[in-house]
């Protein structure tokens, strides 16, 4: 439960449009005036993954820190990663305001942002800036009116090779038109070959080889997702994100807001994106990483996607409605389960409800 100064502050915010309440909170987390919440550490909710150690499995997901102003401060809240961006090579505006919209009674959020960001130059500085031992994941992207794509996505591998504990490369925001289209396979196969190679020269040349995550869409067919499972075998890659937004409106008791154009995240995306998450662990087997995002709200949640297939989680939509107290509340809850469950660690609980997910028609 939320105590009485965040159900204060979650009042005074929601007066407010979305994007300005985001500002603040940001400002608020600058400014150091956000208690911090985090659980004390638990051996058994450490996990390594694609090499890099995990105090905990659930992360901040890209788009609430896209300029790298607060990566410290929200491992400080208790998350366990945090992932910045996701940044394009030079800065753009995004669409026109307004461009975040909440849907109360859902627990959700769309928005129509479209890659707003300060570009490369300013989140490099920032991160330059930050211990180099913060698990800061770098998410990229491609600048909407870009004569290449790809080369968009090489340039964040190069420019933030040194900073970047992790790569994301999204190419699941329904925001930037036609960014989608580069899951089709024949553009994935450029994408990964081009973009993993870059990541190899760097690791040769700096002698430390960056994992690098590609987050897809929760809005893809049986064939698409063979054709995702098909490539992402195929190439080096170190792990999978799922999922970004959804442009279904199925199932919003919100139908005003459900209007707006956008992606939604938060509580009713947590089915489609769990089953998607387990329809990709049973094509990719045991092995490759899976983060699993979308609507997570509480550690029951949290466990439910590591059920399902998923090594990590990420959560943003929820803390909107929960607080910042929400990643400590959730780790908390997860040593509580490793408790009740007698788990020596977390990871017994995965692929346990794997079948049950990946049958699930949503
Ligand atoms: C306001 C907003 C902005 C977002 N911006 C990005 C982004 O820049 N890059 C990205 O990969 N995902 C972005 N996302 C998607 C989230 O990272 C996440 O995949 C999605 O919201 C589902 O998780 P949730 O239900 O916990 O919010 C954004 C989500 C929201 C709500």
């Amino acid at each position: 439960m939320t105590g009485p100064l965040e159900r204060l502050a979650r009042r005074g915010l929601f007066l407010l449009d979305p994007e300005a309440a985001h500002g603040i909170s940001i400002r608020a987390l600058k400014s150091g005036v956000v208690p911090s919440c985090a659980a004390p550490a638990d051996a058994r909710l450490e996990q390594t993954i694609a090499g890099l150690t995990f105090p905990n499995p659930v992360g901040m997901a890209a788009g609430y820190d896209k300029n790298a102003e607060v990566p410290e401060a929200l491992l400080r809240l208790g998350f366990g990663f945090t992932e910045i961006g996701t940044v394009t090579p030079r800065p753009q505006q995004g669409n026109d305001k307004p461009r975040i919209f909440r849907l109360v009674e859902d627990e959700a959020v769309i928005n129509r942002l479209g890659f707003n960001n300060d570009g490369h130059g300013a989140a490099l500085a920032r991160l330059q800036a930050c211990s180099r031992q913060a698990l800061i994941g770098v998410n990229i992207g491609a600048n909407k009116d870009s004569a290449d794509r790809i080369a968009d996505y090489v340039a964040g591998i190069r420019t933030f090779y040194a900073v970047a504990r992790y790569f994301t490369a999204n190419i699941s925001s329904p925001n930037t038109p036609g960014l989608r289209d580069l899951q089709a396979r024949e553009s994935l196969a450029a994408l990964l070959s081009v973009v993993l190679a870059t990541r190899d020269e760097e690791a040769e040349k700096s002698g430390r080889r960056v994992p690098v995550f590609l987050k897809i869409a929760p809005d893809l067919t049986e064939g698409g997702m063979d054709d995702i499972a098909a490539e992402v075998l195929a190439h080096d890659l170190d792990g999978l994100i799922v999922s970004n937004t959804t442009l279904s409106r199925e199932g919003l008791r919100d139908q005003r807001q459900a209007k707006e154009a956008g992606g939604l995240s938060g509580k009713p995306l947590f089915e489609k994106s769990t089953a998607v998450l387990a329809r990709m662990r049973k094509r990719l087997g045991p092995d490759l990483p899976i983060i699993g995002v979308g609507g997570v709200s509480s550690a029951e949640t949290a466990a439910e996607k590591i059920r399902a297939g998923a090594d990590l989680v990420q959560l943003y939509s929820c803390m909107v409605y929960e607080g910042p107290g929400l990643p400590g509340r959730i780790v908390r809850g997860l040593s509580q389960l490793c408790d009740r469950d007698k788990l020596a660690s977390i990871r017994e609980i995965r692929d346990s409800r794997l079948d049950y997910w990946a049958g699930r028609n949503v």
